[in-house]
């Protein structure tokens, strides 16, 4: 082998779309990391070391505990490669620390530019696991939906029993758009599993079987194209936006802000403080895109844009 290379692209994601927490999320096209991965015969155990990030969000990024390097690990173990270093290099272009499950696609390019390199062939499901392992050191354990989305791309559902990933599926999403905001306040180093620690350790049966029952139905208009039931849906959580809004900056007047502006559906992206409006075409998203901005001004600067959902790494070649 000596060397061999392989390069995969991301996109961002956004998860929960309200009362699916932990098993729906879209890909959107606003955001990409790629990486690019050089594996090296090399005696003893296979390793893998995250050498460089660079673009415009490599700030800070912590090479040594990172996601990508975690996943590699755990892809070189399950798939059995001994004997390799992987060297892993990483464009950041996707916030991190904003909701926009960046750490999420820097793991799900990393397998997949890993995958390439080695001419291996996981199937999705296995790369889901592998990714979702490097994701448990931002979120304090692990969860699949950001890397499901950045892996298969558009919008996904995935259902997972402990650390076995059982299905994760696209779902059809014709028409639909996005319009993001991103608030650029600081926030904490372990935000996501803060925003975890917040939420109720126990809910009455009754109240989880409503919320899985609307996040089933919103799949399901999706899947029929009917997005103002798509949007009210999102805004049906009882569980884990109510929890998490009031530490969310300008949650309120966002939300309000979005709405009046046409939005047919608003949400809490993943841990936050990105927030997500549901949006048919995109002059619409981008008005709503653009008041949303306006309403964030209360809390400081923030980067507002449209976007529409995006392919998977899976999907998308690198050259
Ligand atoms: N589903 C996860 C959460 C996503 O909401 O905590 C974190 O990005």
């Amino acid at each position: 082998m000596a060397c061999v290379e392989g390069r995969a692209r991301a996109y961002a994601s956004s998860a929960n779309l309200g009362p699916g927490f932990d098993v729906l999320a879209v890909a959107l096209d606003a955001f990409y990391d790629e990486v690019y991965v050089e594996v090296c015969d090399a005696g003893g155990e296979a390793v893998a070391v995250v050498e460089s990030v660079e673009g415009p969000y490599s700030a800070g990024i912590d090479l040594d505990g990172n996601t990508a390097r975690l996943a590699v690990n755990a892809l070189l173990e399950g798939e059995r490669v001994g004997g390799v270093r992987a060297g892993i290099s990483i464009y950041k272009s996707i916030p991190p620390g904003r909701g926009l499950g960046s750490s999420g696609a820097s793991a799900a390019a990393s397998v997949v530019a890993a995958a390439r390199a080695l001419g291996l062939n996981p199937s999705p499901h296995r790369l889901i696991g592998y990714a979702g392992l490097g994701e448990s050191v931002s979120a304090g354990s692990p969860h699949y939906d950001n890397v499901a989305a950045s892996l298969l791309g558009g919008l996904v559902v995935v259902a997972v029993r402990g650390r076995e990933v059982l299905a994760a599926y696209r779902a059809p999403l014709d028409g639909a758009w996005f319009a993001i905001v991103v608030p650029m306040v600081e926030v904490p180093p372990s935000k996501t599993g803060f925003m975890r620690s917040v939420l109720p350790g126990t809910i009455p049966l009754g109240e989880a079987a409503a919320n899985f029952g609307r996040s089933a139905a919103l799949v399901a208009a999706a899947h029929h194209g009917d997005l103002e039931a798509m949007g009210r849906l999102m805004m049906s959580d009882d569980i884990v936006e109510p929890a998490r809004s009031k530490f969310t900056p300008c949650y309120s007047e966002v939300k309000k802000a979005a709405l009046e502006s046409g939005a047919l559906g608003f949400y809490l992206s993943g841990a936050g403080p990105a927030m997500v409006a549901l949006a048919r075409g995109r002059e619409s998203a981008e008005r709503i895109a653009s008041s949303m901005r306006e309403a964030c001004s209360c809390c400081g600067d923030a980067i507002a844009l449209p976007s529409s959902p995006a392919p998977g790494a899976l999907e998308v070649e690198v050259v």
